[in-house]
């Protein structure tokens, strides 16, 4: 059976999500809706979608009869809600891009249709489905390391990575996208959860925005990185972190394809003098966090302790996991186990599939979902996907209730 998809946004994700699935030969992709007819032209050029089936709106496809297996949601993250009710009541399975939602209601609304309509939901929590996080799992599970009592875990976004998007960039203000924690770091609250295997019972948190402020323009800064006199000494000019990425295929199309279509040395000067992504990084128009620490008390008492920050370079998540019998560390790349009885040390090497960020599908996280949705979708075997919606709301309720902690500066019990 050939899996078949419909595309709802086809921007960087939804792009993605329809390549990989094309290229293994996982699935048929056979509609798309966006608005932008650049992005429709191309996916209709690149897997061969019949006229009929290219739609200016997520609406414009629901009022139709169902046309696929499954639609893939990958609309900005205030306008998953409408797009998932309406394609679950048609009867499609979906692939919803995290957050789920903005907020508690909308999520819950989304669960119970998935529900109600009996429809497979994967939301793309990535992290979860890539070999190195099962062979962390399957150690935990084994009880390799005894009880879980404590993990430290940090998310190393980049500091340019964190200009790109958080600055600059879709997820700058919360008011238009969401939280930081909730755009970006739901995936660890989440990957944090599916490791622990317990509920989280209370949190706290800290953070703020301390450095992407007015206050810390440099001296003689200009509003654009083109024509700013000190942009030569910015770690943070939008001319040195894009220009670097020209002729290079897989940044072409994240982060460069983000900022133009055009992507010449001239398309790329003309985008950071007119647009978004070339402004100075201390103008003042962004709000989310730039740092940011989690606490969290699993019930029956383990601990975690969780870092956010931009002041990285960009590469995959560290963690260490301390057991009562061993210890766990891995960072993306290899995991290295320490046994407290016998006092020895094991190493895995899982080898990830290129980098951490979004051009190399956060280092094959992205492939690994796809196959397993479409393979869930081929057998019907729905325990292939680990990011369903009851596990979903469950990591982003922890998201909301951090997020209360830290604006409210108190503990919160998550589901008070
Ligand atoms: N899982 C991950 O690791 C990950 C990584 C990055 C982004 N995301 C999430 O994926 C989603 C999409 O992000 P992106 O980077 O692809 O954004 P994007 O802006 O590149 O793509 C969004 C697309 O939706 C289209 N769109 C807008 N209104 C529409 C409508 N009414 N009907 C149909 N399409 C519409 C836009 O034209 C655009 O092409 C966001 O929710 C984001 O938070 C997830």
């Amino acid at each position: 059976m050939t899996v078949t998809l419909a595309i709802i946004g086809a921007g960087a994700r939804g792009a993605s999500y329809a390549r990989i699935a094309h290229e293994e030969g996982l699935a048929a992709v056979v509609a798309v809706a966006d608005p932008d007819p650049a992005r429709r032209a191309a996916l209709a050029r690149e897997f061969g979608i019949a006229e009929d089936r290219l739609f200016t709106d997520w609406r414009e496809l629901t009022d139709r009869p169902r046309l696929a297996d499954a639609v893939v949601i990958a609309t900005p993250d205030r306008l998953h809600t409408e797009p998932a009710l309406a394609c679950a009541d048609l009867g499609y399975h979906l692939l919803l891009e995290k957050p789920m939602a903005p907020t508690e209601a909308e999520a819950r609304r989304i669960v119970e249709a998935a529900v109600r309509n009996d429809v497979l939901l994967a939301v793309c929590h990535v992290l979860r489905y890539t070999p190195y996080s099962l062979e962390l799992k399957r150690l935990i599970s084994q009880g390799r390391i005894g009880e879980i009592v404590s993990v430290e875990h940090l998310e190393p976004v980049g500091w340019w990575h964190q200009a790109h998007s958080y600055v600059r960039g879709q997820w700058a203000v919360e008011a238009e996208s969401s939280s930081m924690l909730l755009a970006k770091s739901c995936h660890d609250i989440d990957w944090l959860g599916h490791l622990l295997g317990k509920p989280v019972a209370q949190v706290s948190s800290f953070g703020g925005l301390q450095h992407f402020r007015p206050e810390n323009r440099p001296d003689g800064a200009g509003d654009r990185c083109v024509t700013c006199p000190v942009e030569r000494t910015c770690a943070y000019s939008a001319v040195r972190i894009y220009e670097r990425f020209l002729g290079d295929p897989v940044h072409e199309k994240w982060p460069l394809g983000v900022l133009t279509e055009d992507v010449s040395p001239e398309g790329l000067r003309r985008a950071l003098a007119e647009g978004p992504y070339g402004v100075c990084v201390y103008s003042g128009r962004n709000d989310v966090v730039d740092h940011q620490v989690v606490n969290l008390l699993y019930e029956g008492g383990a601990t975690a302790s969780f870092t956010m920050t931009a002041f990285t370079a960009l590469d995959f998540r560290k963690t260490r996991v301390f057991g009562t019998h061993g210890s766990l560390e891995g960072d993306g790349r290899t995991i290295t186990l320490h046994d407290f009885l016998t006092d020895t040390v094991q190493t895995f090497d899982l080898d990830p599939d290129g980098g951490a960020s979004a051009a190399d599908g956060h280092g094959g996280a992205d492939n690994a979902l796809i196959r397993a949705f479409t393979a869930a979708l081929r057998t019907g075997d729905r325990s292939l996907i680990s990011s369903g919606p009851e596990e979903t709301l469950a990591s982003h309720l922890v998201v909301w209730a951090a997020e209360r902690a830290r604006r409210e500066k108190s503990v919160v019990s998550v589901g008070e």
